[in-house]
Parts: structure tokens; C-alpha cells; sequence
């Protein structure tokens, strides 16, 4: 939580004014390499079966020897997508992560985690930024949506809508599923960067897993300091497009007239996806 007492992280002196810097990678030091390297040996080892099939893909291919160079995944990603990732300090004000969301700019936090927070952070480092984020960033389809809604920030700000927003990009860019042929798999950071909820946003008998409804979303409250308790399940990217393209002025008119959704609780008209352990039985053993 960040409050008096508990400060931003990070060095905001040398920013430039949309919060820009230089990553400096050459002054990372060797146990801040060989920590990265650990935390992405424990989470490569659980994609398998977990993670969907575009983040695996491209997770190998941005795959560094340590701590990535931000200057080389810009290469590929440019020729990928046309996405660029900056440097930044930790967090942003919203106005500026959405005026870089809109103009392809990912931003990407340039210091690491201690050692002490090997299993649990609550700020995003560059581990989360990097390993959780970029990989979609090559996919074309999810790639304009991050794009879209940077727009639809900006947008939201002027309408009040930021808090229905937001809870969009936590349960899809953060803490989403998705459908595929395979079976259940995850496309959301928060997920691929954590050691335990990758199993359990997919095995556990406990978290609902709803099919994706933009107003069911948009009206569900969540919580930033434990696993999620509810997750919600798209059919593709181009879903996720397709869906939000739709002008939200209207929508978040009708949301302030809606109840928030706990949770912790289903609603009438929630279709339920059972958890991926019920009908994938090899998984049982590993859940
Ligand atoms: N279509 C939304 C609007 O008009 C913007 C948006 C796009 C939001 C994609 C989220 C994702 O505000
Ligand atoms: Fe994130």
C-alpha cells in the first residue's frame, strides 16, 4: 500500500516529463541478475498447460540471460507490433500510463524486487513488467486492445469513469483466462508473474470463473492483497476487441445506477467455466 510511511519506490529525481528513464542496465548488479534468472526458471517451469500458447511463444523468444535489455525487446517488438517499452520509475499517475498505453508505449518499471520478495511483491517491478507484460505485447490483436484502452483512459478521466476502467484491465491485462482448444489457459500478468496463483486461478475448486460479460466486469470489485476469488474467461483477443470498441459514455452512465458485484459471490446470469483439474485429469496431481 502506498502511504506516507510507505513511499514510492524508486528514483523519480531523474524523470523526464512523461516519467521516462533511461533503463542504465549496466549498473544492475550480479545477484540482481541471478535473482531474475530464479524467478523466471520457478515461473517458466509452470506455463506449461497454464499459460496460453501466445505467451509461451513469445516469452522464449524475448528470453535474456538475466535481466532484459529494454533496447533489444524494443527491436523485436517493433517488428511485432510496432509497441516500444520505456523505462519507468515505479508507478505513474494514470493520465501519463494512459497517454503511453495510446501511443504504443508500455511502461516498465527498471528496478527489481529484493530477495525477501521472491514470492510476494506488492508494487510492480520490472520481473512483473517484463516477464508478465511484454510477451502479448507481440500479439497484433491484444496489442491494439492495450492501445484502445490507453484511449479509453484518457477518455474515462473526463467522464468519470476510471474506476469502472480499471477494473477492466484487472480482470483481463492482469488476472485474465482464456478459452482455447487445449482447455483453460491464463493471458493475464499479474497471473503469469505469480509463483502461486498461476495454479490456482486455474485448478482451485474456490475462485468462479464467469465468462466474460463487459458490464458484469465493470461492476465487480476486486482485491489487490490476496489470489483473486473471481476470474473472468474470454473466448479469444478478438473478443476482448470486439466488445469494448463500443462508445462507454453510455455504459458508465448505466453503471453508476448498477450495485457493485462482490467478489466473493456469483450473480443470476453468470455462465461458470468448472475449473480446469475437473475435466483435464492429469493436472489433478500437479494442483
Ligand atoms: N471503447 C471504449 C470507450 O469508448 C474505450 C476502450 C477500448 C476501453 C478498449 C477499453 C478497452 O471508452
Ligand atoms: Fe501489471
Amino acid at each position: 500500500m502506498l502511504t506516507p510511511e510507505n513511499p514510492l519506490r524508486g528514483d523519480y529525481s531523474r524523470m523526464r516529463d512523461d516519467y521516462t528513464v533511461d533503463q542504465d542496465w549496466m549498473a544492475y548488479t550480479p545477484d540482481e541478475h541471478a535473482l531474475y534468472r530464479r524467478l523466471v526458471e520457478r515461473q517458466t517451469r509452470k506455463l506449461p498447460g497454464y499459460a496460453c500458447d501466445e505467451f509461451i511463444e513469445h516469452v522464449h523468444e524475448l528470453a535474456s540471460d538475466g535481466i532484459p535489455r529494454f533496447e533489444r525487446a524494443n527491436e523485436l517488438l517493433g517488428r511485432a507490433t510496432g509497441w516500444q517499452i520505456v523505462g519507468v520509475p515505479g508507478l505513474i499517475p494514470d493520465d501519463v500510463f494512459f497517454r503511453h498505453l495510446a501511443n504504443r508505449r508500455f511502461p516498465v518499471t527498471v528496478w527489481l524486487r529484493k530477495p525477501e520478495e521472491f514470492d510476494y511483491i506488492v508494487e510492480p517491478d520490472v520481473f512483473h513488467d517484463f516477464f508478465g507484460h511484454v510477451p502479448l505485447l507481440m500479439n497484433p490483436v491484444f496489442a491494439d486492445y492495450l492501445q484502445e484502452y490507453g484511449r479509453g483512459g484518457i477518455k474515462a478521466l473526463s467522464l468519470g469513469g476510471l474506476g469502472y476502467l480499471a477494473r477492466l484491465y484487472w480482470y483481463t491485462v492482469e488476472f485474465g483466462l482464456i478459452d482455447t482448444p487445449q482447455g483453460l489457459r491464463t493471458y493475464g500478468a499479474g497471473i503469469l508473474s505469480s509463483g502461486g496463483e498461476i495454479l490456482h486461478c486455474l485448478d482451485a475448486p474456490a475462485p468462479h470463473r464467469v465468462r466474460f460479460d463487459l458490464m458484469r466486469v465493470m461492476q465487480t470489485e476486486y482485491r489487490i492483497d490476496r489470489f483473486q476469488d473471481t476470474y473472468f474467461v474470454i473466448d479469444s483477443y478478438d473478443q476482448l476487441f470486439r466488445e469494448t470498441a463500443q462508445d462507454f459514455a453510455p455504459l458508465y452512465e448505466q453503471l453508476r445506477g448498477l450495485p457493485t458485484i462482490d467478489p466473493s459471490v456469483t450473480v443470476a446470469g453468470d455462465a461458470l467455466v468448472p475449473p480446469a483439474s475437473l475435466y483435464d485429469t492429469h493436472r489433478r496431481s500437479a494442483a
